[in-house]
């Protein structure tokens, strides 16, 4: 984990293994100004050259040569003013924290100042958080530039990585106490989402459903979280039919985890946080197409955002009642496998599902999660999962789909994903959608039209919330970035929407 702390020395006078400084396409920060002077105007030269632009993304390292302490310069391009948000500023560190760790970095001070301050109060709107919402933005990125997956790797070096980041330039913005906390804040999300990234990067073969359920065990020891795992005859005996239906063609056992923070406020609202956990989607007896399929373990990515969310929850401790559901299984084509045309039968949920399609399996998994979660008192309900294909086709990797029954649960969530640096589109659910799941023989299918794939899913899963204020992310298209052409975003797992739940458990605090 890195240690962050405010820098009270000068720009001049930092002596790190590198200076972060941002510019935007129009103008240098004033710690990119101080630069240029001690450099002797070689910014200047180089962005009338235009080899400095302060385009989005743009990262330039230059050596000091002793006419600074600090032995490198990062010039991070944060793009155009009215652009930035929390998103893009997160986005834009994580960058610079890739770069400084290739370069053997291990101290770092990042500038930041006014003007991001103001641009990202503009985005959020609330003036008072934006200094905040900028140091988890800054601070988080570096931190999960930082990080590397290399668990599978024979040779690997230990590799320190960055140890240190030091904030400058927040001295004197509002209230500094509660800007030390966010440097906190921000370190125990950083890590929260590094621990999702590599639970999302870990092969189906080293995280299995059972494997998830330990690792989060290990990772609660100590927080005052109250773990339950259910396991396949705890299933069996509380009629989980729909997860137990979707386990059958897996020689791996199913589980639902099922973490409590308790908030201190039992006559609170409790918030659940369900997540689907399925830790190889090959698509069953639907079986999938191969090319890509490497890529489907990553379909417990909404689960295991869920068990980070809890972690960080526990280290932060907001005053508000937070349970994490995560049923977890493969989805394999074995011998016993469920088949298109079978009806499964949950008792949890109380319902019939015919299946359509196999590959449809997520919306089967989550409806015996959703019911648990309201078995275990849930007032509110946020589920998150890798759900379709659709909402990449629809929303690419920049936004995750957001579908829900409650406009002021929306609110709250949209709220706390703009300020976390999240995308969140909403998406219509209008009555029109409902035919879908007309079945023939049980009470619903699991399988819409081909159009409006993502909203046909979050109809099926409206089913299961008991008429509860409901929202539901399909991060399908942004649990992952794998499109080569796009530059903006990082590669790989992104850790959402971790960030976004903690904010969320904080909103609710106030409720
Ligand atoms: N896990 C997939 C969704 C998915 C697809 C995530 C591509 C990320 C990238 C899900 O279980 C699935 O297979 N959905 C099907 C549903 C269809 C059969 C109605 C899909 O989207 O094709
Ligand atoms: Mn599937
Ligand atoms: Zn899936």
């Amino acid at each position: 984990m890195v240690q962050a702390s405010l820098e009270t020395r000068g720009v001049t006078e930092v002596d790190s293994d590198a200076l972060v400084v941002t510019l935007f396409e129009d103008a240098m920060s004033p710690a990119a100004q101080e630069v240029d002077r001690a450099l002797d105007g070689a910014l200047t030269e180089m962005r009338e050259s235009r080899e400095l632009t302060g385009k989005f993304g743009e990262r330039v390292v230059l050596r000091t040569l002793g006419r600074l302490p600090a032995k490198r310069v990062l010039l991070l391009g944060l793009g155009k003013r009215h652009q930035l948000d929390t998103y893009r500023l997160h986005n834009a560190f994580w960058f610079g924290g890739t770069v400084l760790r290739k370069q053997g970095v291990h101290s770092v001070t990042a500038c930041v100042d006014g003007t991001i301050v103001a641009a990202i109060g503009d985005k959020n709107g609330a003036a008072e958080a934006a200094p905040l919402d900028t140091v988890h933005g800054a601070v988080t990125g570096l931190a999960m530039g930082n990080f590397r997956y290399e668990r599978n790797k024979t040779d690997r070096q230990p590799e320190r990585g960055i140890e240190q980041i030091t904030l400058h330039g927040l001295n004197g913005s509002g209230d500094s106490q509660r800007v030390q906390e966010a440097l906190r804040e921000a370190v125990v999300l950083a890590d929260a989402c590094n621990t999702v990234r590599d639970w999302v990067n870990a092969p189906s073969n080293t995280l299995t459903p059972t494997k998830l359920a330990a690792a989060a065990r290990t990772l609660y020891e100590g927080t005052g979280l109250e773990v339950e795992v259910l396991e396949k005859a705890d299933l069996e005996r509380e009629g989980a039919g729909a997860l137990l239906g979707v386990a059958r063609g897996s020689e791996e056992p199913p589980v639902m985890i099922a973490v409590r923070w308790d908030g201190g406020r039992p006559d609170g609202p409790r918030l659940a946080l369900v997540g689907k956990g399925i830790t190889f989607d090959t698509g069953g007896i639907d079986i999938k197409p191969s090319a890509n399929m490497e890529l489907m373990k990553f379909d417990m990515g909404g689960g295991a955002a869920v068990l980070g969310a809890m972690w960080a929850i526990s280290q932060l401790k907001p005053n508000a009642n937070v349970i994490g559901v995560v049923p977890a299984t493969e989805n394999m084509p074995g011998g016993r496998a469920y088949k298109p045309g079978d009806v499964l039968t949950s008792k949890m949920s109380g319902r019939t599902i015919e299946v359509i399609n196999t590959d449809a399996e997520g919306r089967i998994i989550l409806s015996d999660g959703l019911a648990y979660a309201r078995r275990l008192g849930a007032t509110h309900l946020v589920d998150v999962a890798t759900l379709t294909g659709a909402v990449v086709v629809a929303l690419g990797h920049v936004n995750a789909g957001l579908f829900s029954n409650d406009d002021d649960l929306t609110r709250l969530v949209l709220q706390a994903a703009q300020r976390a640096g999240d995308r969140l589109a909403p998406l219509p659910m209008h009555p029109e959608y409902d035919v879908c799941l007309t079945s023939d023989v049980a009470d619903v299918k699991n399988l819409g039209g081909r159009q409006g794939g993502s909203i046909s899913a979050a109809v099926f899963l409206r089913e299961f919330t008991g008429g509860l204020p409901w929202v539901h992310l399909d991060i399908a298209g942004t649990v992952w970035n794998d499109q080569t052409d796009q530059t903006q975003i990082p590669k790989g797992p992104s850790g959402t929407p971790v960030r976004t739940f903690v904010h969320l458990a904080f909103e609710f605090a106030r409720l």
